[in-house]
């Protein structure tokens, strides 16, 4: 293979046609034309560029959705929302059509195709995505809607289809959907012989029979839930108070967001991925428990944008209460939109150098990571430059 193809990466984005997801494909192809710069994208820093990672120029983009609204429009949309600058979609309109003619229909948890066929199907527009564009390797990123958590009575059974993978194979055969859609994604990025990144808080590649399925695929995964806003703060605030020995006796959240996302944590079953997926880093890293109460209301008006308020009730020397209060107000996906690109940028280059399993050394761009009981952003950028070091100079 010749150094061009050795880097032809695919990007297949789940939720392809989601704000995040636009905002990434819309943010490559404006970098790769020279007509943005590197703002945000951890990738270009020299110490995770020392891994050798392909460049943005080398990704490929396809995906899959339920939504049917074209990538031009999604894009048009975010630009009157003032997320994409209003010029850029007009001179990417054909590279953007030519990254729709990729796009293809998703798994619908509503529809009616039995879940074995479809995993089947979306396994087949993997390989054929690789094929077509003479690809080294594919890296599948789910940026779909978040989903209700999974029953954990259903993860304690060791004889289940969430645990043993004969035990799925049976409950699929039988005409079953025994996963969730974003667990069913990873099956199938598995079987194409995919790495998976979850940016979700959905259960995707984190169900115990998909650690052993891309275990035994020999691929590398890594998630979840990509930390973009109020937790990484938190995260580098939290290691202050515990390196300081001061007490953190509460810390009460209160985030406010408009957008898809939004809309989709208005319902409080879904709602509850992402409030666990946010609450986890805090007593990790300050080592005991916290009271530590989170709330996220949907106001559609912000559009993109989120805002959280923390305030932070800690305790010093002698008792003496104290506070700590922030406001964080954030484009929700320019802030994420890079991060999906260094993602599958390291995934790819980790997958290439032979990684199998949950990437931990990624931690760092996630609130809820695999891998790894690490949480506080300081020492998650550490473990991410020795790993790109260590990538590096194994080339
Ligand atoms: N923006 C951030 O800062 C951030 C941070 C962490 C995590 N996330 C997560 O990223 C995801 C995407 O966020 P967004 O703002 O782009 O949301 P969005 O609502 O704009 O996009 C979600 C897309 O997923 C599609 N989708 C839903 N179910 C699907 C399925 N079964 N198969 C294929 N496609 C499906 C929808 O049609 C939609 O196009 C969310 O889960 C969110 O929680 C975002």
């Amino acid at each position: 293979m010749n150094q061009g193809a050795r880097r032809r990466t695919g990007v297949w984005l789940v939720g392809a046609r989601g704000s995040v997801a636009t905002t990434a494909i819309v943010g490559a192809l404006a970098f790769r034309a020279g007509l943005a710069d590197d703002v945000g994208l951890v990738g270009q820093l020299p110490d995770v560029a020392a891994a050798g990672l392909p460049d943005v120029a080398d990704l490929v983009f396809g995906g899959h959705d339920i939504g049917t609204r074209s990538l031009v429009e999604r894009a048009e949309a975010l630009a009157a929302g003032r997320v994409l600058p209003a010029h850029l979609v007009p001179l990417l309109r054909d590279d953007l059509a030519e990254a729709e003619r990729a796009l293809r229909h998703g798994l619908d948890p509503a529809g009616d195709e039995p879940q074995a066929d479809g995993i089947a199907r979306i396994a087949d527009d993997l390989l054929a995505f690789a094929k077509e564009h003479g690809l080294a390797r594919v890296v599948v990123v789910d940026l779909s809607s978040t989903e209700p958590p999974v029953d954990p009575a259903r993860l304690d059974d060791p004889a289940g289809p969430l645990v043993d993978p004969s035990a799925l194979e049976a409950a699929l055969a039988e005409g079953g959907s025994p996963l969730p859609a974003s667990s069913a994604y990873a099956l199938a990025a598995y079987r194409a012989g995919s790495a998976f990144v979850s940016f979700t808080p959905s259960a995707g590649p984190r169900l115990p029979v998909l650690q052993r399925v891309a275990a035994e695929a020999g691929v590398p995964w890594a998630g979840s839930d990509g930390k973009t806003g109020e937790t990484l703060v938190k995260s580098v605030l939290a290691p202050m108070f515990a390196a300081r020995a001061l007490r953190v006796r509460s810390w009460a959240s209160y985030n406010m967001l408009g957008g898809g996302d939004g809309a989709t944590l208005a319902d409080p079953v879904v709602a509850a991925s992402k409030t666990a997926s946010k609450t986890r880093a805090l007593e990790a890293i300050l080592g005991h428990q916290v009271d530590a109460p989170m709330h996220i209301d949907y106001v559609a008006d912000h559009g993109e944008w989120k805002t959280a308020f923390d305030h932070v009730a800690f305790e010093g020397f002698l008792g003496a209460r104290m506070s700590l209060q922030f406001t964080w107000t954030g484009c929700d996906s320019a802030l994420a939109a890079p991060l999906v690109l260094d993602l599958a940028r390291l995934t790819a280059r980790a997958h290439e150098a032979g990684c199998v399993g949950p990437l931990g050394a990624l931690a760092f761009f996630f609130k809820d990571p695999a891998g790894t009981d690490e949480h506080g952003l300081c020492a998650q950028w550490e473990a991410l430059v020795s790993f790109c070091r260590d990538l590096g100079e194994e080339r």
